[in-house]
């Protein structure tokens, strides 16, 4: 069911244009009342100095001015999964602030993210969140133009709660309000570093849930080249970590394990390289390091911890190679010059190295984000939005999560629909 936005909802200044002028209006009648009783004389001065001092002390010409220029401040909110993302990236210059805090130890003792423990805790940590970071950026509810969040993919309950705090906050502070693409807001993350790569590219997102090859054209202009047909890189990542007794996230922790690893004691399978295509599956490896943990453990609980080092440096090389090939095939069909890696795995130093030395040869560029920025957060979905937001699209006021959203589904930016509402159509 289609709603009229809110009547403020339209742009980000206008409607607070239209609010100043309606209220200073009303102040002028009364004082008009109020003067006129008295005397004209006084009523011309006093009304005069009166509307100059409203004028100056209300924010109409520095909307005004934003407006004219076609500037946005937008804030960000993430909480697609275990991560509380909030951030205010402003058009002009770029981000102002950002902050993020990790569920991780809240569920440190299951092993795994509990979906009701992360929505719970978004619950307690989102306002508080958004309050500071206007507070750190000495900014007021004032001077956001609008609010992007995270609508999907991710689980179902988190979404939720950005997703009603963030239309809440629209709708209280009469700005548009924008549902953002996870996997966008990753894809685009990069944009926020000093040199951002250059449309069209070669996208690899490699996350927690998500691994694909994207043809990228421009913003909402998606096409996919290939994906994980069963498990995603991260995800692999996380499940051979807990094979060794280790922590989620699993990532970084076998990274660093393999640091200490020796090269060519094991050798890990590199699935559905040897056939053409740009697809991935990674439940095979998972297999493979489970036999081989199971092989090497003897009597014991685990292996030795060389052993477990040498398992996690193969496991590592057999993701980063098939990611590899992957990347250059595409690269090479394509004929771009440009790969940009994105999400959780795009942080692995191994990865970056080894994409680097492989599209060099090739004539080609590899683009990601600071670490902070290739794991979840909010600056990339203030970024994504805003880009939106600019360009005129925003939500009606439904609060709506979507857990599975497919990326090539998302509008161009010339769309009159917002990305929300195609999801819903689909
Ligand atoms: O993008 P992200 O923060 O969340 C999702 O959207 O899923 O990605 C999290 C994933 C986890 O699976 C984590 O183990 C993985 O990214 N990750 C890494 C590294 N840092 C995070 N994987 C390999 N090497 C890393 N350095
Ligand atoms: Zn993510």
């Amino acid at each position: 069911m289609q709603h009229k936005p809110h009547k403020f909802g339209y742009s980000p200044c206008w409607g607070r244009v239209f609010y100043t002028l309606v209220t200073l209006g009303a102040k002028f009648f009364v004082v008009g009342l109020f003067t006129k009783a008295i005397e004209p004389v006084v009523f011309t001065s006093v009304a005069h100095y009166y509307a100059l001092g409203q004028i100056l002390r209300s924010r109409l010409l520095l909307d005004l001015a934003r407006l004219l220029r076609k500037e946005m401040r937008v804030l960000g909110i993430e909480t697609s999964c275990d991560e509380t993302g909030v951030a205010i990236y402003d058009s002009d210059t770029g981000l102002l602030a950002d902050a993020l805090y990790s569920q991780v130890e809240v569920h440190a003792d299951y092993g795994g993210v509990v979906p009701e423990l992360a929505s719970r805790d978004h619950v307690r940590k989102l306002l508080p969140m958004i309050r500071q970071i206007l507070a750190d950026t000495a900014l007021q509810a004032g001077d956001i133009d609008g609010i992007a969040y995270t609508a999907g993919p991710g689980l179902i309950g988190a979404l939720m709660v950005g997703g009603s705090v963030a239309r809440s906050l629209g709708y209280a502070w009469g700005v548009p309000t924008l549902g953002v693409h996870h996997m966008e807001g990753h894809l685009l993350a990069p944009m926020l570093e000093d040199n951002p790569p250059q449309y069209p590219f070669i996208a690899l997102l490699v996350s927690g849930g998500h691994t694909q090859l994207v043809s990228v054209k421009a913003i909402g202009e998606y096409e996919i080249l290939g994906e994980s047909l069963d498990d995603a890189a991260g995800e692999a990542f996380d499940k051979a970590a807990k094979m060794l007794d280790m922590d989620y996230p699993g990532g970084p922790r076998i990274a660093k394990l393999a640091e200490k690893g020796e090269a060519g004691r094991f050798r890990f399978p590199r699935p559905m390289c040897d056939r053409p295509g740009l697809d991935f599956s990674f439940s095979g490896l998972k297999t493979f390091t489970l036999n081989t943990v199971a092989k090497e453990r003897g009597a014991s609980v685990l292996p030795d911890e060389q052993t477990q080092a040498d398992i996690a440096w193969a496991f590592q090389d057999a993701v980063v190679d098939t990611l590899m090939i992957k990347c250059r095939r595409a690269i090479k069909e394509t004929g771009l010059k440009t790969l940009v890696i994105a999400g959780g795995v795009s942080a692995n130093i191994c990865l970056r190295e080894r994409l680097e030395k492989a599209l060099a040869k090739l004539d080609a560029k590899v683009f990601y984000a600071r670490n902070a920025f290739c794991t979840d957060n909010g600056a990339m979905i203030a970024y994504a939005g805003c880009q939106r937001l600019m360009a005129g699209q925003h939500d009606d006021l439904t609060i709506r999560a979507v857990p599975r959203w497919p990326l090539d589904t998302l509008p161009p930016l010339q769309s009159n629909q917002s990305a929300l509402a195609s999801a819903i159509e689909e």
